[in-house]
């Protein structure tokens, strides 16, 4: 498959694919060394940013279209999910690994995304493919990749999960969140 042959519901099903190796990496970690300590601060990090970019698209492209010619009730549960699983990324960027709180927030995290991805894959996305067309889930799927490429890294949850504030605060908070992550070397090996 090529790039140009994807769309939207494969975009985002690859998402959830590296979304769920690092998950399955931060669950065999467990044991409490530094050296372990610091892989799964990274390993979080880096959910964070994949997560992130990941729900801003979805929010801004996906969502609406779901809206519009699927189910309101689906993308507002869909919506909800986010937010919540927003607060526990705020959450985690905040405790230290030797804190016994953030193995249990990071327990809560993967319960939260694995159900959200449960519901997508299993109903959002087929039903997206039921109604829509091959050409307009391509360009769902473009659009997807432009949003993913300036959004934020970080959890915002005081930015309402709509397309417009979304939108609008995607490219500063992006911009910022970039500039600070190259200042801590944050998601970086080593
Ligand atoms: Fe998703």
């Amino acid at each position: 498959m090529t790039d140009q042959d994807k769309d939207v519901v494969d975009i985002l099903s690859e998402d959830h694919r590296e979304v769920e190796e690092m998950f399955r990496e931060l669950e065999s970690l467990g044991v409490s060394d530094p050296a372990v300590q610091a892989r799964g601060r990274l390993l979080v990090d880096q959910v964070t940013i994949a997560l992130v970019r990941h729900a801003v698209a979805e929010e801004v492209v996906v969502y609406p279209a779901v809206k519009e010619r699927v189910s309101e009730e689906e993308a507002e549960r869909a919506k909800r999910e986010h937010a919540e699983a927003e607060e526990s990324m705020k959450a985690l960027e905040r405790l230290d690994p030797e804190d016994p709180s953030f193995d249990q927030e990071i327990r809560k995290l993967m319960t939260e995304i694995r159900t959200h991805v449960a519901e997508e894959e299993g109903e959002m996305f087929p039903h997206m493919r039921e109604v829509m067309s091959r050409e307009e889930l391509v360009k769902l799927g473009g659009q997807v990749e432009a949003i993913k490429a300036m959004a934020p890294t970080r959890p915002h949850p005081s930015v309402p999960n709509e397309p417009g504030p979304r939108l609008a605060a995607g490219p500063v908070a992006g911009l910022f969140d970039r500039l600070r992550d190259l200042a801590s070397g944050r998601g970086k090996e080593g």
